[in-house]
């Protein structure tokens, strides 16, 4: 392991809590990139998956299932003041964690907000409290009480995280090919008045995955590139996405919150029954899955801009997955089986023969149109530039590197999302690790080319209104 970069020197110990897809592709960057030895990086497994992997490289792996009950306790006994835990687990609640993090005094990061175990598909609570909007109000309302705490990276992986990076490139791109004058923006008020100024309406994260393999989906099985666990309750969640200002009327079914900033809505129904128009460049046209996600809210919260203590301006933002054609296959049993969660799962890694992730930011409204920014990264390649990884989770594991680089460079900036971290600097250290990135003007709106066997209702003066992207 010589040649690679060492971004930053860690005093401390790294404790990596979950060694699923996540936590497994992370181990080998973590020792290549971080100048910290190998005694000092240390794995909680739920189960025994990962334990193999952490013992080639030489690492302590423990199985330890973590409940609301023994979480505090296990993890005093295995943390110190200085030490860095990276939450790569599903099931164990965030908010607890970062907590437990500032009383002790170490850094932390995960990948999204997760709750403790159940609480995504809990029929006693109310829609809206099972929503992302809801998990990050907790989250933010928990940055409040630490500012200047130790840093917590929340929802820092591919998306949500890096995705939130490339936006801010984006829009740097896209001033500079419309001879758009600007300086970098240097907060939050400056980049939502450039988004504001270049004219966009709406941001897409539009992800095409076409990791392929000749081992097919079985019936009564459920395949994925990454987490299934996690795919199946984001999937279970209610659809939700960031609503912009520009936008002329809530969709059939949808609600505004009772609580928080306000930036979003949901929908009546889960992500995984709920389909989108999206475009990447590979793919073209496609349907995507309208699945709730952290960037979808911090997006539009963040690129908001407010007048008179009203939001005079602010981008429709949300997730548009197309998921690799097994997980297509999965989902579809899945909803045929009332949302019951097949009885096998199986998260493709080594018989994947093909394909490529797609992921990107889809930036609509502007002079040219939509812009579509992001990392095509194959099977190959991602085989190339590092083991244990499948193309999904390396583009989710870099990102967690650049985010632990970040915060081991500025440990005290408190509980922070992507948008609050400096772009550029995890965009330097994840690049290396995604493939090919690229950055593809398109003429694509969401009402262009649809061959009209049916009188559908679309509001053709506003190609951007979230009605012509929702499919009906
Ligand atoms: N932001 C992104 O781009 C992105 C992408 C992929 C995954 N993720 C998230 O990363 C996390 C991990 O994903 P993955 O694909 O590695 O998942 P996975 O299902 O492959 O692995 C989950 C890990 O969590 C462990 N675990 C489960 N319950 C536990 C418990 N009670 N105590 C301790 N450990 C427990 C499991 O043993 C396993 O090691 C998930 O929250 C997922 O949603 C984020």
């Amino acid at each position: 392991m010589t040649g690679h970069i060492r971004h930053a020197t860690f005093e401390g110990s790294v404790l990596v809590l979950g060694t699923g897809s996540v936590g497994q592709g992370l181990l080998p960057l973590l020792l290549r990139h971080l100048d910290l030895p190998s005694e000092r990086v240390r794995c909680i497994g739920g189960d025994g998956r990962g334990a193999e992997i952490a013992a080639s490289l030489g690492l302590k792996f423990e199985k330890l299932p973590l409940t609301q009950a023994n979480y505090a306790a296990l993890l005093k006994e295995r943390l110190a003041a200085g030490d860095f835990l990276v939450n790569a687990s599903v099931d164990v609640s965030s908010v607890s964690l970062m907590e437990l993090c500032q009383e002790i005094g170490c850094l932390y990061i995960d990948t999204c907000i997760e709750p403790w175990k159940g609480a995504y598909t809990d029929h006693s609570l109310p829609a809206e409290r099972r929503t992302n909007y809801a998990m990050r109000h907790t989250a933010r309302e928990l940055a409040k009480r630490y500012p200047g705490g130790h840093t917590a990276v929340v929802a820092h992986g591919a998306n949500p995280g890096l995705v939130s990076h490339f936006i801010k490139q984006a829009l740097i791109d896209i001033a500079r090919d419309t001879g758009f004058k600007t300086d970098v923006p240097k907060g939050r008020d400056g980049w939502a008045r450039l988004m504001q100024e270049l004219g966009i309406r709406a941001v897409h994260v539009a992800e095409r995955d076409t990791q392929y393999s000749a081992r097919i989906k079985q019936r009564g099985e459920f395949v994925n590139t990454w987490s299934v666990d996690g795919f199946y309750s984001e999937g279970a969640q209610p659809a939700e996405l960031g609503w912009g200002t520009h936008e002329k009327a809530l969709p059939a079914g949808a609600s505004t919150f009772t609580f928080g900033a306000g930036a979003a809505i949901y929908l009546d129904q889960p992500g995984a029954l709920s389909r989108v128009r999206s475009w990447t460049p590979l793919e073209g046209s496609y349907h995507g899955f309208l699945i709730t996600h952290n960037e979808a809210i911090s997006t539009s919260d963040y690129y908001t801009v407010m007048e008179n203590g009203e939001a005079s301006y602010r981008p429709t933002c949300h997730y548009a997955y197309h998921p690799c054609d097994d997980a297509i296959l999965s989902l579809h049993e899945l909803a045929g089986r009332n949302l019951h969660l097949q009885p096998r799962q199986r998260i493709m890694m080594d018989e994947i023969d093909t394909g490529v992730d797609e992921l990107g930011v889809l930036l609509l409204g502007h002079a040219r149109g939509a812009y579509w920014y992001g990392s095509r990264l194959s099977i190959q390649d991602a085989r190339k530039l590092a083991p244990h990884n499948n193309a999904t989770s390396l583009q989710v594991v870099a990102a967690v590197l650049g985010g632990m680089v970040w915060a081991i460079e500025n440990p005290k900036a408190g509980i922070v999302e992507a948008e609050q971290m400096d772009y550029d600097r995890v965009l330097e250290v994840a690049l290396p690790y995604l493939g090919e990135m690229a950055g593809v003007y398109s003429d694509w709106t969401p009402i262009k080319g649809r061959n009209q066997l049916y009188a559908e209702a679309v509001d053709a003066e506003d190609p951007w209104q979230f009605s012509n992207v929702l499919v009906k």
